[in-house]
């Protein structure tokens, strides 16, 4: 989940003078970055700053952040042609930058914490790359995957091809542990997710297997985290509109669950985001393999008092 970024004044200081991307390709910044949040919260788990979109580039997809509008690919794939100019890339050569990064984060943290790495989903990577940026429909990419499915399966076969190479060059570097991020995959049903998702998102997770444990995390996924578990991950993630002790029944609790505060009570009166953490907390009923997050990520305007103070009740309640 979204850990560092806009809610903390360090990270508002130092994006004065780079950009998104420059502080994602510089070691250094993103080492600082990743390390920010540490210093001031007692976090059991770093995870690597860096962006989900970073292996659309070197794939010929080009894009950039837009103050107050998020990301801009700069010509989405719309038609067959485009998705077969599609490039599969080495990512120890294009993306070297990350696997420093994570080479100097594992070295700065000394093991005191672990570190995650992470990637993007085949799902959400495509529908990024074809809407051009956030879609609240994701119209035209349903679109193409109907018309086209053979296209769309070529898509998503390279995607896996360099996000499974990507993240094995993650783990070689040293994390120890990856998300995938499939945040836009409840857009689908459960139909359409076995057929046009899920074949991929497993080949991801076989491609990985049994080498660091992983997270499978999505938004919106309440008709589909039995499928979602099928496809693989040690971890499945669950946003906050799926009650935790739901999801986790059906998940089965043979795998762990990480979840699911939703992240707007962080912004809103401290008792009310205590009681609603303690509710979840009392879901997973002292069960092993409950990993206590936001059902998503951190919003800008939230108060780092509330990110500390919720860090500290949940340790102070599961401490044993
Ligand atoms: O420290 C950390 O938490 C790791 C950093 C991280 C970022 N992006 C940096 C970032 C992680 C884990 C991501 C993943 C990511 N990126 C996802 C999957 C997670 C999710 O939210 O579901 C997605 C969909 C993206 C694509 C992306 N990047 C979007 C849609 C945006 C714009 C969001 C916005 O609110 O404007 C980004 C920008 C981005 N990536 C920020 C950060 C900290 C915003 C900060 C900034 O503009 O300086």
């Amino acid at each position: 989940m979204r850990q560092a970024g806009r809610y903390m004044a360090e990270y508002r200081a130092l994006r004065q003078n780079y950009t998104l991307l420059q502080i994602c390709r510089t070691p250094d910044l993103a080492t600082e970055v990743t390390l920010q949040p540490l210093r001031r919260i007692e976090l059991d788990a770093a995870i690597v700053f860096s962006d989900l979109l970073l292996p659309l580039e070197p794939m010929g997809i080009p894009f950039d952040f837009i103050q107050g509008e998020g990301p801009a690919i700069e010509s989405p794939l719309r038609s067959e042609a485009d998705i077969d100019r599609v490039r599969v890339f080495e990512p120890r050569e294009s993306l070297g930058h990350v696997l420093d990064a994570i080479r100097q984060i594992t070295h700065e943290l000394d093991g005191r914490v672990p570190l995650i790495g992470f990637a993007g989903a085949p799902f959400t990577l495509a529908s990024y790359a074809i809407e051009g940026g956030h879609s609240n429909s994701f119209a035209l990419t349903k679109a193409l995957m109907y018309e086209n499915p053979s296209a769309w399966h070529r898509l998503c076969g390279k995607l896996t091809t360099v996000v499974a190479d990507y993240l094995g060059a993650q783990i070689e570097a040293g994390v120890d542990a990856v998300q995938v991020f499939d945040s836009w995959v409840g857009a689908l049903n459960a139909q359409d997710y076995r057929e046009f998702a899920q074949p991929h998102t497993r080949r991801l997770f076989e491609a990985i297997d049994g080498r660091v444990p992983s997270i499978h995390f999505g938004t919106s996924t309440g008709a589909i985290l039995p499928d979602m578990r099928d496809a693989g991950g040690d971890v499945v993630g669950a946003d906050w509109r799926t009650r935790l002790d739901d999801a986790w029944s059906r998940i089965g609790h043979d795998r762990a669950i990480q979840g699911n505060l939703d992240p707007t009570l962080l912004l809103g009166p401290r008792d009310r985001m205590l009681r609603s953490a303690a509710d979840i907390l009392a879901q997973a009923g002292g069960r092993p393999g409950h990993i206590f997050n936001l059902g998503h990520g951190i919003l800008p305007m939230t108060p780092v008092e509330n990110v500390q103070a919720l860090a500290r009740f949940v340790h102070e309640q599961t401490r044993t």
